[in-house]
């Protein structure tokens, strides 16, 4: 059982940037450097948990998820194999460098690399923000969610429900936006999947959370300030409740920062669809900026 967002793994020439822009805009704490020179960043108790590697282009290289022990990520890697995806198991080096006990890796039919971590290294050194902020809410909760343009919604609903075990959050349809919610703790979702006109496949967001609105407010500052593109304006998702704006980072992917994510209770919920992806604001700027594409080219 897939159990949270565990780390987000990204390619980008301008990765030396993450060790400002980390600490100093989204309150990261720099914990310092993979043997390939990457900057690695904390935002809870964990070793780290967004890893930025140096790399020719920007690109998405790995979505690590948290998976209860290593019996929990065999059992979800026997399913992957039985759909008909390959699936490796790291070798030790990996794992020292992803800072975990092990992990199985594949690629979804989107040509996503996904890894079923268990056993997440997590430090007794005291989580400090990069700058004065309440903290992440992650936990139990993980790192935030990311949200992915796959080639084939339907497969791509079938997979992620059939195969990894996401739970069913809600739908948005809104016009030609289709999008798919997933749960697997109480944040209300740890994945969302669209697909876009194009087929493209892409990686649209990665979110994080703080605890107090505040912090959003500051972030939103910031970027005026520094002139970080605000790809969208400040608003509530529907959905969520997520009071949230994106940003444009350093390597070419947003950021959504928000607070105020609804919790789920899995055994109460009720898969629901709505009309809109917010409620207020939320309006899409800086179309020229594109979405972040996959480390390699997809399977097919
Ligand atoms: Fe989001």
């Amino acid at each position: 059982m897939i159990k949270s967002l565990a780390y987000l793994g990204v390619r980008s020439p301008n990765y030396l940037e993450w060790e400002r822009f980390g600490p100093e805009v989204l309150g990261l704490q720099l914990a310092g450097h993979g043997p390939d020179g990457a900057v690695r960043l904390r935002l809870d108790e964990a070793a780290h948990r967004i890893t930025i590697h140096p790399g020719e282009r920007n690109a998405v290289a790995y979505i690590g998820w948290s998976v209860q022990d290593e019996a929990g990520a065999a059992a979800v890697a026997e399913r992957v194999t039985a759909y008909g995806i390959d699936v490796s198991r790291a070798g030790a080096e990996e794992c020292a460098e992803r800072k975990v006990e092990g992990f199985y890796w594949f690629k979804d039919p989107s040509g996503f690399r996904h890894e079923l971590s268990w056993g997440q290294f997590h430090t007794v050194a005291a989580f400090h923000p990069g700058r004065a902020i309440s903290g992440f809410r992650t936990a139990e909760q993980g790192l935030g969610h990311v949200v992915l343009a796959v080639n084939d919604l339907e497969e791509g609903d079938r997979f992620y429900r059939e195969v990894l075990g996401f739970h069913p959050s809600d739908i948005v349809r809104d016009g030609p936006l289709v999008a798919h919610f997933y749960h697997i703790n109480g944040r209300h979702h740890s994945l969302a999947i669209s697909a876009l006109p194009t087929r493209e496949v892409a990686f649209l967001h990665l979110m994080i959370e703080v605890n107090a609105l505040d912090d959003v407010g500051t972030a939103h500052d910031l970027c005026e300030r520094r002139e970080i593109p605000i790809t969208t304006t400040l608003g509530k998702h529907s959905n969520d409740h997520m009071v949230s704006f994106y940003m444009y980072t350093p390597s070419g992917f947003r950021l959504e920062y928000g607070w105020g994510g609804l919790d789920v209770d899995h055994d109460l919920w009720m898969p629901r669809t709505y009309d809109k992806p917010s409620s207020w604001g939320h309006r899409r700027q800086h179309a020229e900026l594109t979405a972040l594409k996959l480390d390699e080219a997809p399977p097919r």
